[in-house]
């Protein structure tokens, strides 16, 4: 599923419930080199408080960069300092949750909008930008989406950055053929991570997958399925699928009206 001993880096590393450390443990499981990256050293430290079920060995044994993904010099010396990458998974997101999140989608807080633009969305060029220079035997990158056929209560401007993130798979898929990089997202159903739990009303998200997902969906669990197929879209299986948004999340999304109790 992955080329052994090859190096992947996984950007967004908050806590152990991230999304991202399971795609990491999950890549090392193959036999891959695993570099997480955190936003800054507080989130490193919080990461690593937070980890209460490792050992100290275990702690040691992961490296762990920074990087801001919004300052260039940064994402620029995290590959700067690399050879021979073969995939990155961007498992990154932010938008304010006061004026970006929430029961009005109306907002005037631009401002912040352009940040939470800028961090969910144009960050994955900034990454594919500094980083296809080190893929130099082509390889894949891999970001995170949430369902953007349909729209959620609360998540008003995540939504239009995932969408627009999907364009900019799109985008870097066409750009990056010819360096042999492949470029796709998983569009995975809601699992109970930081930043999902910022979410008002996330709840009610994992309500509808209750509803609405043809195979059961858990909050928990299903994070490792969502690993799963990361890990098949940045490893060799995935050959010849690039500007592909991959849905892993029980069929909720394919559902018109709601599952009846008969279809259970
Ligand atoms: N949890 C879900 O329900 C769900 C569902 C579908 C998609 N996703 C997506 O998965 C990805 C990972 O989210 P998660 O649920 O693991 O939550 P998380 O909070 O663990 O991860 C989000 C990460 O983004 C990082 N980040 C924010 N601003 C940054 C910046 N300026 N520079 C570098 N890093 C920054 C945070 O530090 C954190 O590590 C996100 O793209 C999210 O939208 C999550």
């Amino acid at each position: 599923m992955i080329d052994k001993n090859k190096t992947y880096i996984v950007m967004g590393l908050l806590d152990p419930d991230s999304i991202a450390y399971a795609v990491g443990k999950t890549i090392e499981r193959f036999g891959g080199k695993v570099i997480f990256t955190a936003q800054d050293a507080r989130m490193k430290r919080l990461f690593l408080d937070r980890s209460k079920k490792l050992t100290d060995e275990e702690k040691a044994s992961l490296d762990i960069r920074f990087c801001d993904i919004t300052v260039e010099d940064e994402v620029r010396n995290l590959f700067a300092d690399l050879d021979d990458v073969a995939g990155i998974v961007h498992s990154i997101a932010y938008v304010n949750p006061k004026t970006g999140l929430g029961e009005e989608f109306h907002t005037d807080a631009v401002d912040d909008l352009k940040v939470g633009f800028h961090i969910s969305c144009v960050s994955l060029a900034t990454v594919a930008r500094h980083a296809y220079p080190k893929m130099t035997a082509g390889g894949s990158i891999v970001a995170m989406t949430f369902d953007t056929k349909h729209t959620f209560p609360f998540y008003n401007w995540m939504g239009v950055n995932k969408a627009a993130m999907e364009a900019v798979v799109c985008g870097l898929a066409r750009r990056h053929g010819r360096d042999l990089i492949r470029v796709n997202a998983v569009s995975a159903g809601p699992l109970s991570t930081k930043a999902a739990t910022n979410i008002p009303g996330f709840k009610e998200l994992g309500q509808t997958w209750a509803d609405n997902s043809p195979i059961p969906w858990d909050v928990m669990a299903d994070k490792q399925a969502v690993a799963d197929a990361v890990a098949f879209l940045i490893g060799p299986y995935s050959k010849k699928i690039t500007g592909q948004i991959l849905y892993v999340d029980g069929g909720a999304s394919i559902i018109g009206g709601k599952m009846l109790d008969h279809e259970r």
